[in-house]
């Protein structure tokens, strides 16, 4: 297969419950949301519109970025698997012990009661987790950060009053040492990502160019002008 650049071809490579995996095989137009659905048969995340609108399908990806770790909410039904390349993802299937102790994020939504039909609850969480984590050592969130992080997540049901309330709430509850010691551990890991070079899919699906410097764009744009 030839090569866009000077690069040759490797596995998508994400890091994914304590481990890195590699993926091969898989059209780089096919969304996460698919990928953790049907192939993966993780259907804690959930399709509600698949065009980027709803928030249910929130997942969060971590990456580093500089000298810090960033977690982000993002919708995983418009985000392709190739773009996980060199990331951490998260899922709302990942975040409680296996005692069932919930993350503060999904405690706090049962203490506000912050769930009706719960379609749109995996999502809401992932985006509390997120504003959780990037929180850091913070003690509240202002209510502005909160609008924003949920901005993306609808509810027809609940009501925004409780869901907002769980958000204010959530700092005041700790990590599990499991909780804390995973996060830890995730975040050395990405700082020590093995992931290098840029990443090439070049299938008869679809091809996929992630340049990771302005000479690898420029090398992409010569052959693809
Ligand atoms: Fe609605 Fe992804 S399913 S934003
Ligand atoms: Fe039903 Fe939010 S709890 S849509």
């Amino acid at each position: 297969m030839p090569s866009l650049n000077n690069h040759s071809p490797r596995p998508i490579t994400l890091y994914r419950h304590g481990a890195w995996q590699q993926l091969t095989d898989i059209a780089p137009t096919r969304t996460v949301l698919q990928w953790l659905r049907e192939d993966c048969h993780a259907t804690g995340t959930k399709e509600g519109c698949a065009e980027g609108d709803c928030g249910a399908c929130t997942v969060v990806v971590s990456r580093k970025r500089g000298d810090a770790v960033v977690h982000e909410a993002i919708n995983s039904c418009i985000a392709f698997v190739p773009s996980l390349d060199g990331a951490a993802l998260t899922t709302v299937e990942d975040l409680a012990d296996t005692d069932h102790t919930l993350h503060p994020a999904q405690q706090a939504m049962v203490e506000c009661h912050a769930s009706q039909c719960g379609f749109c609850t995996p999502g809401f969480v992932m985006s509390l987790y997120a504003e959780y984590v990037n929180a850091r050592s913070a003690t509240s969130l202002t209510r502005a950060a909160i609008n924003d992080a949920l901005s993306g997540n609808l509810c027809r049901c609940t009501g925004y009053r409780s869901i907002v309330d769980a958000a204010q709430s959530m700092l005041e509850l700790r990590e599990s040492a499991t909780q804390a010691a995973r996060r830890t551990n995730l975040e050395k890991v990405l700082q020590a990502s093995p992931v290098r070079l840029p990443l090439v899919i070049d299938t008869p699906q679809g091809r996929w160019f992630a340049p990771q410097s302005r000479a690898d764009l420029t090398r992409a744009l010569h052959h693809h002008p």
